[in-house]
């Protein structure tokens, strides 16, 4: 059966120490026992998006270390298929994460097998990414590798959802096959080249090219706009204990939901739903709600 959502992104071991305060240059400080869980934009949106019940395909690369095994494990765990996740000599993706008391995250990312992850390997996934109802994108992977992916699977027929994170300029063209462009505050003025109000940032965006526009506002909630115009979606009130993953959360449920037929709108206040359990729990993966998990509301 084909996958309802398939997720062409990085898998990363996430290697977690909550902080007080960051170190400024130069300086030390001390910090909580070290946590490692499996994360990866790529890989949390196919946890999150298998776990809420959705059949889901993923093609990204993990190194032949021991890290590359226990992400295969979790993936494998939640249930995606694992036919396109391919192994690369040398060390997995990893990411430096830290978490101060507010629950907010800072992220270093080191590639590892992420940056081996080309355009030929697009080619042997083709019919998945055909076959798939929604193909879902972030920016930790080659951008060429982005490009033919996004490429194909429009070409099939399928829609193509890209989460613009970490920033990174789009090649011509790519923006147009978006449907819809994510993006967060930050990344919107990355794009745009200038500040400004979230409805304002959206329209702008919208008028760039892409079929349609999310703009994630954390607790705010989200702003989706197309051609009927723009939604503003309420954030459940929760408890931060650990933001890392939530966005990765949210686009998973967003793309499952968009896969079963929701309007965007109805998709975004579900996703919102998804994405405040998530900051409730530590880590990204071992944060994401059950399909039978009762959602914040
Ligand atoms: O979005 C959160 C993710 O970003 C983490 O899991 C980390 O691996 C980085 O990719
Ligand atoms: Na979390």
């Amino acid at each position: 059966q084909a996958h309802e959502v398939v997720v062409v992104g990085s898998v990363n071991a996430d290697l977690v120490i909550g902080v007080r305060r960051r170190p400024a240059p130069g300086e030390t400080v001390l910090g909580s026992d070290l946590a490692t869980y499996p994360g990866g934009k790529g890989a949390n949106q196919a946890v999150a998006a298998a776990r809420l019940g959705g059949r889901v395909g993923i093609l990204g690369r993990v190194g032949d270390d021991g890290h590359g095994a226990l992400l295969r494990a979790a993936l494998a765990g939640a249930g995606v298929d694992l036919s396109h996740l391919l192994v690369t000599e040398g060390p997995s993706g990893v990411a430096l994460i830290t978490v101060d008391p507010g629950g907010d995250n800072s992220i270093i990312v080191s590639p590892g097998a992420n940056a081996r992850l080309v355009p030929a390997d697009v080619d042997r996934a083709r019919p998945m990414l055909a076959a798939a109802s929604v193909v879902s994108f972030q920016l930790e992977i080659p951008i060429e590798t982005v490009e033919a992916a996004a490429r194909a699977a429009a070409d099939a027929g399928a829609r193509v959802v890209l989460n613009l994170s970490p920033p990174a300029p789009l090649p011509d063209g790519l923006l147009a096959l978006c449907d819809p462009l994510v993006v967060n505050e930050h990344e919107a003025a990355f794009l745009l080249g200038h500040r400004g109000g979230p409805a304002d940032l959206a329209k702008e965006l919208l008028g760039r090219g892409p079929r349609s526009v999310l703009i994630t506002l954390g607790a705010d909630g989200a702003l989706v706009a197309d051609a009927a115009g723009v939604t503003a979606v309420s954030s459940p009130k929760v408890e931060a204990v650990d933001t890392t993953g939530a966005g990765d959360a949210f686009t998973a449920a967003l793309c499952l939901r968009l896969a079963r037929g929701d309007d965007l709108a109805d998709a975004a206040r579900y996703a919102a739903r998804v994405g405040a359990a998530a900051v409730r729990r530590p880590g990204a993966q071992s944060s994401y709600p059950d399909a039978d998990e009762e959602l914040p509301a």
